[in-house]
């Protein structure tokens, strides 16, 4: 298979069928209609028998293509005794969705379904999409020694693994996700990856590693009817175990990184929900919201992901879902990021937060100090923060916001332009700081400094600098240098 593999990726290649290649074969109009899910322009634009179009109509649009067609060198024959084309009347269709990916290699999924296709099958294996490139996007660059990759599905966060682990196991419950995963693997050329099939951590019972990722079924329903995209444990369980659970598999100094969602329920603070989780975990935890859907929207979104509107169960279902939702109190449901991360301290920090701007990417990229600061920030007392000298983030800008002509402005604002792109509301103090520290000098001689020319008291302003820095601190607005 193997060889096979090798030769079909040669002639992918070669035909042009990469992401640049597909995109300028379709021209932008078709493409971006494309990432819309509407395929009738793409169809339309690889009308001719070019090899590329018929590339692109076969794997990716999911059409029957002429036998004549056929690019030259393809393996026809042998791709139909592996299961991944059938042939009929003279026409090729693919069983499978194959796809270029961002990394330069492929992936093998089932094919999307589009309104009015036939129903999903419960075992269908999802394509990476949206979601698998925010995963990755997350993921520390860091190099690791063992990594997990837990629902694996078409197995895509392992092309991004692939360089960065020495080690790759794979996990998914669905035994077809581990069929179509290999063949992705085997197309991207990345050999030895150790597929196991089992649900959550069971298969890798004491195993640990440096790197646990998961963009797991976070799917929150009351049926459970696709694996994968949802569980079938109750709300927002799935999630809340494999919280709870990684520890016990990451090694010392080990991170865990997954999407989730979360409920957010009448007369609870969802911060506190999910905080509670990365709480029990006695790692340091950071949780980010992106996003906020009210119910009904929810249901919406996931019912048209299934291509169930227009269809004669839509309504049922809805209703089915939204009432269920009524019945557990649930106002909303909260989309983000979690990162554990096995620090070993025996005073963990968990910072839970909303961030719904747009943010450098990839998080990936600078993850780890985004981490460090959330933790070195809390543990750091007031007088080591006193002798620390600190310096400001990189490309940091400053707002004056007041009425025209007002000598004093309402408020000051710093801004970060890199990064989580953060921004907060500050005092004179943080102000002033953020103008004259640059690593050189401890903060108490500054402090003192800017004491004398706002008139403060030096001692009060010493005493009550250190919290407000803290917290800027923490979201990375200064840095202690270490130079
Ligand atoms: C949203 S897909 C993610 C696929 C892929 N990793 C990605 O990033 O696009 C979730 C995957 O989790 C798998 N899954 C569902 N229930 C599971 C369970 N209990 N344990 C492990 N994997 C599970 C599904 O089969 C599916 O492949």
């Amino acid at each position: 298979m193997n060889d096979l593999l090798d030769r079909l990726r040669e002639l992918l290649l070669d035909t042009g069928y990469t992401i640049d290649g597909v995109r300028e074969r379709l021209g932008d109009v078709a493409a971006t209609a494309l990432s819309r899910e509407e395929p009738v322009p793409a169809l339309r634009a690889t009308e001719g028998d070019d090899p590329l179009g018929t590339l692109v109509r076969l794997w990716w649009l999911g059409a029957a293509v002429d036998v004549r067609r056929a690019p030259r060198g393809l393996p026809v024959e042998e791709l139909a005794a592996a299961g991944l084309v059938t042939v009929e009347g003279g026409r090729i269709t693919s069983t499978v969705h194959l796809q270029p990916w961002e990394t330069g290699g492929y992936v093998v999924s089932d094919r999307k379904v589009r309104p009015g296709d036939p129903a999903l099958r419960a075992d269908h294996v999802v394509g990476a999409g949206g979601a698998s490139a925010n995963l990755a996007q997350l993921v520390s660059r860091r190099p690791v020694g063992r990594a997990l990759d837990l629902g694996t599905g078409c197995g895509v966060q392992v092309l991004h693994l692939d360089g960065r682990a020495e080690e790759i196991v794979a996990t998914d419950v669905n035994p077809r996700a581990l069929d179509l995963a290999r063949l992705s693997w085997g197309l991207s050329g990345i050999r030895e990856v150790d597929a196991r099939q089992g649900s959550l951590f069971d298969p890798v019972p004491g195993e640990r590693f440096d790197l646990i990722v998961s963009n797991p079924p976070f799917v929150i329903s009351p049926a459970g009817r696709f694996s994968y995209r949802e569980s079938g444990f109750q709300a927002d369980d799935f999630c809340r175990d494999l919280v709870r659970l990684a520890p016990r598999h990451l090694a010392p100094g080990g991170t865990c990184q997954l999407l989730a969602n979360w409920l957010h329920v009448g007369g609870e603070d969802w911060q506190d929900r999910v905080g509670g989780w990365l709480a029990e975990t006695g790692c340091d935890g950071w949780a980010v919201q992106r996003d906020v859907q009210d119910p009904a929207e929810y249901v919406e979104l996931w019912l048209r992901d299934a291509a169930e509107q227009g269809t004669p169960r839509y309504r049922e279902l809805y209703e089915d879902w939204l009432g269920w939702f009524e019945s557990e109190n649930v106002t909303g449901i909260g989309f983000g990021w979690i990162t554990l991360n096995d620090s070993g301290s025996l005073d963990p920090v968990v910072r839970v937060e909303e961030l719904g701007h747009r943010v450098e990417l990839p998080v990936g990229g600078y993850v780890d100090e985004v981490l460090g600061s959330i933790t070195g920030a809390h543990r750091l007392t007031d007088a080591e923060l006193l002798g620390a000298r600190l310096a400001p983030a990189d490309g940091m800008l400053e707002e004056r916001i007041g009425p025209p002509g007002a000598e004093d402005p309402a408020r000051i604002v710093l801004r970060q332009t890199r990064g989580l792109r953060r921004s907060a509301q500050v005092g004179t103090v943080e102000a002033a700081l953020a103008g004259v520290c640059d690593g050189q000098y401890p903060l108490d001689p500054l402090l003192a400094a800017i004491a004398e020319l706002t008139g403060e008291d030096p001692d009060d302003l010493r005493a009550k600098a250190p919290e407000g820095l803290r917290s800027l601190i923490a979201e990375g607005f200064f840095h202690i240098s270490t130079g």
